[in-house]
């Protein structure tokens, strides 16, 4: 077996392998989705690529591969034991309607069997057993069976195991067919139907033949994709022997890091705490390096909730003073080819000695009241607005008091907590799940008209303000378009007038919206402004709002635009407030 040490290695052999199968490598695409304002995060290689899954042209092309940085929720709670991670990266490789599942297994097989060099006796893999939405994978099975894989070395699972999406509540989605490791004692044996625990899953070939419809049903798509994801660190791990993927390279400097400033060692006793503050502090940096402060909302109150997690857990082990900086020091280390991170180490750090303070300040105070509240409380509930108390005045997330409260043997009354909640008008928790869950992109033509309205924003907004505005953020619904960006101060209500004026000015100009495919070098040459990270000389769609004499506006961006902005409608800005330090956001309307 080739020795694959850490992630570069991996990567590296993984996007060569599959550019010498014809794939063009698609950029690392921001953690926060651009175009998609009904889940908080990119949690997967195939999410920036859904319009592509449904028929869109890509630019690059049919045959795509990349690494994605990802982060998924749903379990942060969990991470803190030796296997769940918030923050991951994912190397994938996609067909847009090119190759299907023989190609697929084949190039699996090969880049497993050849390029690292796994003895096919150590592998496994499983296919779909079929239920009443879609029939048995035997294909797959008589595939892997071709390339020599032994039947008994084959598991037929069910939906639960072998059906890969939507992401979210409707999108592309199908049967997949996934490759495990041996992991077990001895000789390897058995399969993951058989002998679960003994096996570990290295990659998830999906075929994405099928779009969930919002009623819950499965339509056939015209165009049959491959879409495939492979955990760097957990392959890395299992590749290395290693009992848990913060023995990796991309862990293990960090949990280094917390031995020595609690000089303890990294133990059973304090596994927990520093595999919590190795997890949280990376998925933090990551998220400031793409300029999430830390808030009470959405994607900022996730960066709280880790980074406040992360401080009680230090104090636990004994550190004292300002540390979580230290510990991004690390991940620097870790992340060189992160243009991001490296771009913006001056305010990850600023913003992790800030947010560490502030709850510091209120930390002491929240044990003390929950220690004393151990003592008086009478049975095992927190009621709610207790918990809301705590999170009022001492800045504990509710899911730290749950935590602090389970250690504790009690349970917090979460009912009464978002009740309570609600009254203060925070955002509800709920609320913030929802997004979690709810479906992907909407392409509605409602949000695609704002969407068109955001680049006629953005543009005004430079025209008026200056060239140093630049896009923070976006997030769009149906009703109304959000606009983050640079700059200092309030804006006047005349500037907001002028601003305003200008975009309808420009609507009623009935303007063409044009789509390019260009490098990103003439991109730039061509003043196009965009958020993304490219990579030299690769290909990206750039949008054009002009006139036969001027260029209104000029974007890198994946779409979708309307064909002419006299299809928008009346412009209204609803509101312009403080988003954080240094950054104004607007919401808007077309009425
Ligand atoms: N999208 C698939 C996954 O995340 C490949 O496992």
């Amino acid at each position: 077996m080739k020795q694959v040490k850490g992630r570069q290695e991996l990567i590296s052999a993984y996007i060569d392998f599959f550019k010498s199968k014809s794939h063009k490598e698609v950029p690392n695409s921001p953690l926060i989705p651009q175009n998609d304002p009904t889940v908080l995060f990119t949690t997967a290689g195939m999410h920036p690529l859904v319009p592509f899954l449904l028929g869109q042209k890509h630019p690059l092309g049919t045959r795509l591969c990349n690494v994605q940085k990802c982060i998924r929720t749903t379990d942060i709670d969990a991470v803190g034991d030796k296997f769940h991670l918030t923050f991951f990266e994912m190397l994938g490789n996609w067909s847009l309607g090119d190759y299907f599942k023989s190609e697929s297994i084949e190039y699996s097989f090969e880049f497993l069997t050849k390029v690292l060099g796994i003895p096919l006796d150590m592998l496994s893999v499983t296919c779909f057993k079929g239920d009443k939405d879609a029939p048995a994978d035997k294909e797959s099975a008589e595939k892997w069976k071709k390339l020599g894989v032994k039947e008994d070395r084959i598991a037929f699972l069910p939906k639960e195991d072998n059906w890969w999406g939507p992401a979210g509540k409707t999108g592309p989605c199908g049967p997949d067919t996934e490759i495990f490791f041996w992991v077990g004692k001895g000789k390897a044996h058995g399969n993951p139907g058989v002998n679960p625990k003994d096996w570990a899953e290295i990659w998830n070939n999906v075929f994405m033949q099928y779009e969930k419809k919002e009623d819950g049903s499965f339509q056939e798509l015209k165009q049959k994709n491959i879409d495939t994801g492979m955990g760097v660190e957990r392959t890395v791990a299992t590749l290395n022997g290693n009992e848990s993927v913060y023995d990796t390279d991309s862990l293990l400097p960090l949990i280094k890091k917390t031995e020595e400033l609690s000089a303890k060692e990294y133990n059973d006793e304090t596994g927990k705490s520093m595999r919590i503050i190795a997890d949280h502090i990376r998925a933090s940096v990551i998220l400031l390096a793409e300029l999430v402060s830390p808030s009470n909302v959405e994607q900022g109150y996730v960066l709280r909730r880790l980074i406040r997690r992360a401080v009680r857990h230090g104090r636990t082990l004994g550190i004292a003073g300002n540390f979580t900086h230290l510990i991004a020091e690390e991940v620097f280390k870790i992340y060189p080819d992160y243009a991001s991170i490296q771009k913006n180490k001056d305010f990850i750090i600023k913003e992790l000695k800030a947010e560490e303070e502030r709850f510091s300040e209120v930390l002491e105070k929240g044990i003390r009241y929950f220690e004393r509240l151990k003592e008086t409380i009478k049975g095992k509930v927190i009621d709610g607005k207790t918990a809301f108390l705590m999170y009022q005045s001492c800045g504990f997330p509710i899911e730290m008091t749950q935590e602090l409260a389970r250690e504790n043997g009690f349970e917090v009354d979460i009912v009464g907590y978002e009740k309570e909640q609600a009254m203060h008008q925070e955002l509800s928790r709920t609320a913030t799940e929802g997004k979690f869950k709810s479906g992907l992109a909407d392409n509605s033509e409602a949000t695609t008209r704002l969407h068109t309205a955001t680049h006629l924003l953005d543009s005004a907004l430079r025209q008026v303000l200056g060239s140093h505005v630049e896009q923070r953020g976006s997030n769009i619904t149906a009703e109304r378009l959000r606009f983050d960006f640079s700059h200092d101060e309030k804006m006047t209500p005349e500037q907001i007038r002028e601003v305003e004026k200008i975009v309808n000015e420009n609507i009623g100009k009935q303007l063409d919206v044009k789509r390019e495919e260009m490098t990103v070098d003439d991109a730039k040459k061509l003043g196009a402004i965009g958020v993304f990270e490219h990579k030299y000389g690769e290909k990206i769609s750039v949008y054009t709002i002009c006139d036969p004499k001027n260029i209104y506006s000029r974007e890198i961006c994946a779409g979708p635009h309307v064909t002419n902005t006299k299809e928008l409608g009346k412009f209204k800005i609803r509101k312009e407030e403080a988003s954080s330090k240094g950054v104004r956001r607007i919401k808007a309307v077309l009425e």
